[in-house]
């Protein structure tokens, strides 16, 4: 049984980890304190009941899946004897780089380090790393047991091998895994923050109201929640982070921050996980 690292077990790292487990990995899922953690657990135990109660999987499946997943709170004990660590932890700069500079030093030499960063540079994070041909992004979309897509980033010094393994092992995770270059926003981001900004600017311009815009896109388009509805359960201070790193690192004005979202950030309405943002949701 392979086994992998999971750094963080909020939304995105409880989903990866679930995942993993679920397709036979044993994991060791790694936050900074045991509340954390349960509560990344029950989450993970809550959507595995989903499954169960569509028939996807048994409640055999429930317990194989959540026997396989440890818990830990220091980097060093959880990342020991792993051959892949993804890290999930809060999308900042800094904490990232530290966590990779902590998991080069624990991981074994040959492990993979693969981060799910929805924006931040591959390039960059491998830097601070002795194996820069082993760090690699893995970009898991929420939620992270529905949806199908991985986005597989080389950094500039990813090599062929680690990026063919990781293509590899998602595909074992029952998921497509897309290659694509290390450059700001990546693919997914690069297109649809721009198109979440221009549904947000359509509405600070008065165009049209929050529900007639989101219905335009969901009737129209046949996309499953319409771009603000989306922002929300995105996150609206994640949405501004990436459509910042997208205008600094593409310096094309085109992906200016609407000024409505910055003022939304700023007032603390975040969307779904704030109970307040485009929508309200208590
Ligand atoms: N875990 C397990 N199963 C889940 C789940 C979870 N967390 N969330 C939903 N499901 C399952 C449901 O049980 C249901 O299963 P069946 O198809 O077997 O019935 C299925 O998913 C659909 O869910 P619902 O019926 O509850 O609701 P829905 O049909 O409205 O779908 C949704 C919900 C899947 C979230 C859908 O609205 C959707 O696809 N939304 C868009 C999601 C999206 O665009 N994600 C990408 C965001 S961007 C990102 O993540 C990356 C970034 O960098 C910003």
């Amino acid at each position: 049984m392979m086994h992998v690292a999971v750094i963080g077990s909020g939304t995105m790292g409880n989903g990866i980890a679930h995942v993993f487990a679920q397709h036979g990995f044993s994991v060791a899922l790694i936050d900074i304190n045991q509340p954390a953690l349960d509560k990344g657990l029950l989450t993970i135990s809550k959507n595995i009941d989903r499954q169960v109660s569509k028939g996807s999987l048994t409640e055999a499946d429930k317990a194989d899946t959540l026997a396989r997943i440890q818990t830990h709170t220091s980097i060093a004990e959880g990342v020991r004897n792993v051959a892949l660590v993804v890290e999930a932890a809060t999308e900042n700069v800094e904490l990232k780089l530290q966590i990779f500079r902590d998991l080069d030093q624990y991981a074994p030499q040959e492990a993979i380090l693969a981060s799910n960063t929805s924006s931040i540079s591959i390039t960059k994070i491998a830097a601070v790393t002795k194996r820069p041909s082993q760090v690699i992004g893995m970009h898991f979309m929420n939620p992270v047991p529905v949806m199908k897509l991985v986005e597989v980033i080389r950094g500039y010094a990813t090599s062929d091998a680690v990026t063919q393994q990781v293509m590899d092992l998602s595909q074992q995770l029952g998921k497509t895994p897309t290659e694509v270059n290390d450059y700001p926003g990546f693919v997914a981001n690069r297109i649809l923050m721009p198109m979440i900004n221009e549904a947000i600017i359509s509405l600070f311009e008065g165009v049209a109201g929050v529900e007639e815009i989101d219905t335009v896109m969901k009737l129209g388009m046949a996309h499953p929640m319409g771009p603000l509805q989306l922002a929300d359960f995105i996150g609206l201070d994640v949405c501004l982070a990436i459509l910042r790193v997208l205008h600094d690192g593409l310096g094309n004005p085109k992906y200016a921050p609407c000024p409505l979202l910055v003022n939304m950030v700023m007032a603390g309405r975040l969307g779904v996980k704030s109970g307040e943002g485009f929508y309200q949701y208590t």
